[in-house]
């Protein structure tokens, strides 16, 4: 454990590009963890190049990385200065495999070094990387990414991250890496691997040794940071203690699942994390999930607590990444008294429950999932299993489902599912036009404490910034109702 200060505040890492480095660097810039969401960035740099790379952003994040070549090739091929023809989809690249495709690989480290470099440059705050431990494939290039343009935090939940640490370590010395990939009915746990080798794609001598980020696993309950203080392979840095009302995936409960009226799993109090005996661990740790106002960063403090890490207010800001149209009609829904977030056990394909909110437009339980055309093109999400002749295979629960049955997946857990990679990445703004001009409607996710916002809206109407929002948790905002802290 480092003995570094970190700030009361952490922007929660949000996927798909909600956290995206505007926001990011907006909340570094007033003194907190501005946390930019490492989920499929690599997909997210191409689409931008692809949309013509507004801003020129990207493009100068790439040439200041370590990597020229591999920088330019990406450039050469994707980038198109005009933007995409009307009705023209994005690129579609092989999905991410065991030995994924070198094309892949480079948009995934140039997307995580230029993602956490455009949130650092130009000012001194500090900045982390959010990525969901299920999503194995990209992290391990998106890391060493991540760390060229100097990331002060990795914080990973969504599964057990225990060999991160160890794969900071060795990054931070340009060591190849490996990690345990999990694969189902496999007869043997654990005889899979993923590497990664800086070398086989450094263009130049490395540099000295890279910083090595603060590590902070995502946990909900205090059983799992015992557990990762002692097995971990290297230093952990804190935690971040996650309840079931935090926005996103959220853990199962525990034991037996049991639903309310309306299908949502039914948390006891048993899957609330025992802070009292996390803070007598002596790591640094953050209460997340419906603690986003003074009251909440408060009652953290008096938990214990370092702070506080919040995603729903940061969702709605002025920087963040879900496109302004759709915060306007969750807005409405709140104005409206109409807001409402579902707990969904089945639209993951995970298997988590996600939490999805009602808008109009968008795919919901109100707006019925399951008419939509099932099409696995990004695949983030997929598992992979054995086959019966050993080899290994993927496949996703919200794909295709004869394709999903003859990976031997069960035609009952296709029910319900979401396609979360198409409709995260449309509720940002980088939605695919499928075969036939489909084009995926956005999910839109936030914690169960939405009304968090109606401080913000009350003192700032519909447009207010990071900082706003930062001022405001931290009590340094004039709140003219005073209705913040009830
Ligand atoms: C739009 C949105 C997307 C999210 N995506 C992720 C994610 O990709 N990875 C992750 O670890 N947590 C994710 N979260 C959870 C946040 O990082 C944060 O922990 C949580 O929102 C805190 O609870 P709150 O929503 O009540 O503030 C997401 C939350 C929101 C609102």
């Amino acid at each position: 454990m480092t003995d570094r200060k970190w700030p009361a505040i952490i922007q929660g890492g949000m996927g798909i590009a909600v956290s995206h480095w505007p926001l990011a660097r907006a909340v570094s810039s007033a003194g907190q963890l501005g946390v930019v969401s490492g989920t499929a960035i690599d997909m997210v740099l191409l689409r931008r190049l692809q949309d013509g790379d507004p801003g020129g952003h990207m493009r100068r994040a790439l040439k200041a990385s370590p990597w020229p070549q591999m920088a330019a090739d990406v450039i050469e091929r994707f980038f198109q200065p005009h933007g995409r023809k009307a009705n023209q989809p994005y690129a579609r690249i092989p999905l991410w495999t065991l030995s994924p495709n070198r094309w892949r690989t480079s948009l995934a480290m140039l997307g995580g070094f230029a993602e956490v470099w455009l949130a650092k440059a130009g000012q001194a705050g500090t900045v982390g990387i959010n990525l969901l431990t299920k999503v194995e494939l990209p992290n391990l290039p998106i890391l060493y990414g991540a760390m060229q343009a100097g990331v002060d935090a990795v914080l990973m939940g969504a599964g057990i991250p225990r060999e991160i640490p160890g794969v900071l370590d060795r990054l931070a010395e340009h060591e190849e890496v490996a990690m345990r990939y999990t694969v189902s009915d496999a007869p043997s746990a654990g005889n899979s691997v993923i590497r990664f080798n800086p070398a086989d794609y450094a263009e130049s001598a490395p540099s000295s040794r890279l910083h090595r980020p603060g590590f902070f696993p995502i946990i909900s309950a205090a059983t799992l940071a015992v557990m990762l203080i002692k097995k971990a392979t290297g230093a952990v840095d804190g935690f971040i203690v996650e309840g079931a009302r935090a926005g996103g995936h959220n853990a199962p409960p525990r034991g037996v699942m049991e639903y309310d009226a309306i299908g949502q799993p039914v948390y006891h109090p048993r899957d609330t994390a025992n802070v009292t005996a996390i803070a007598k661990l002596g790591y640094p740790f953050w209460l997340a999930g419906g603690f986003g106002s003074r009251s909440g960063l408060r009652s953290a403090w008096e938990q214990g607590a370092n702070g506080i890490q919040v995603g729903t207010l940061f969702a709605y800001c002025e920087e963040s990444g879900l496109i302004p149209e759709l915060r306007q009609r969750v807005f409405s829904t709140l104005e409206d008294g109409t807001a409402s977030v579902y707990t969904d056990p089945l639209a993951s394909p995970t298997g988590f429950p996600f939490k999805v909110v009602s808008v109009p437009g968008t795919l919901s339980e109100k707006n019925i999932y399951h008419n939509r055309p099932r099409i696995c093109d990004l695949g983030y999400l997929r598992e992979s299993y054995q086959d019966s002749r050993g080899h290994i295979q993927q496949r996703c629960a919200a794909g295709p489902m004869d394709d999903y049955i003859a990976h031997g997946g069960k035609l009952e857990d296709t029910y319900r599912r979401l396609c979360l990679c198409n409709g995260l990445m449309s509720a940002s703004g980088y939605a695919q036009i499928q075969h036939g001009g489909y084009v995926e409607p956005p999910v839109v996710t936030s914690g169960d404490a939405l009304e968090e916002l109606l401080p913000l809206l009350e003192r700032f109407g519909q447009r207010f910034s990071a900082r706003n929002v930062v001022d405001y948790l931290l009590g340094t905002t004039d709140l003219e109702s005073g209705a913040a802290d009830s």
